[in-house]
């Protein structure tokens, strides 16, 4: 089992578009490469809904004695997530240890094969799941998410200096439009930052509506991005 790039997509903020940006760029991504996705977010996992695939349980198999989780493929992307695997109320009670336990049951009992890229879609906030991924699956790249708005940008800091922390290289950040009222901000404390900005996502009906099936053109960009990495 190799896998040759891993990229955590994250924001200490919520509901800035983490888990749809991933989910479109892992689709993108698929098209040429073999893609996996992990959803890291453990108390509230959205992949099996986005991709469709809350009706499916992933296969256990068995591998030198031990127990695997085979991923489910959906739109050419291999996921796995709690979501696909516990009711989510279950999830929501846990707290620390059982937290990070849960993430590296996710990481190392998944058989993921060989892949080109791992996209992880990780919780809002700064928490225990960051010391987790940081240290149990060392992402090689980190991607930001933020919207335009001077809350989200000093959440976006607070993400920054985290990452600095934890040693995991920052690409950039994506600001992604989630209102379809047109906000800008010049993000000077990025400047300050040294932050690329990486992209920037307009609302869109289609993503607000997310349909696996459909290619997103907003993650087209950022696609070739990484594949310049892979
Ligand atoms: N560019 C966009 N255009 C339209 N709607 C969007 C866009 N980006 C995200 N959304 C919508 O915004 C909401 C939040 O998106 P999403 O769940 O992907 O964010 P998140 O950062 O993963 O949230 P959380 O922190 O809860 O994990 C969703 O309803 C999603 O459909
Ligand atoms: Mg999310």
């Amino acid at each position: 089992m190799t896998i040759k790039k891993i990229f955590a997509i994250a924001s200490a903020k919520g509901g800035v578009g983490k888990s749809s940006i991933t989910a479109g760029m892992a689709i993108e991504a698929a098209k040429n490469y073999k893609v996996g996705l992990l959803d890291a977010d453990i108390y509230g996992p959205n992949q099996h809904l986005l991709f469709e695939i809350d009706n499916t349980k992933p296969q256990i198999i068995k591998k030198n004695d031990k127990k695997l989780f085979k991923p489910v493929e959906a739109s050419g992307v291999l996921i796995n997530s709690m979501g696909l695997i516990l009711d989510s109320e279950k999830a929501a009670l846990w707290r620390g240890p059982m937290l990070s336990g849960a993430i590296k049951q996710l990481i190392h009992s998944t058989d993921w094969g060989n892949l080109d890229i791992l996209f992880v879609d990780m919780p809002p906030g700064t928490g225990d799941a960051y010391l987790t991924i940081a240290s149990e699956i060392k992402p090689n790249h980190s991607i930001l998410v933020s919207t335009p708005n001077k809350l989200a940008q000093h959440d976006l800091i607070r993400s920054i200096e985290l990452f600095n922390k934890l040693d995991i290289d920052i690409l950039g950040y994506i600001e992604n439009n989630i209102s379809d009222n047109k906000f800008t901000n010049d993000f000077d404390l990025i400047t300050k930052f040294k932050i690329k900005k990486l992209a920037t996502i307009d609302f869109s009906n289609d993503i607000y509506n997310f349909d696996p099936n459909k290619t997103h053109i907003s993650f087209k960009a950022i696609s070739s991005l990484i594949k310049s990495l892979v």
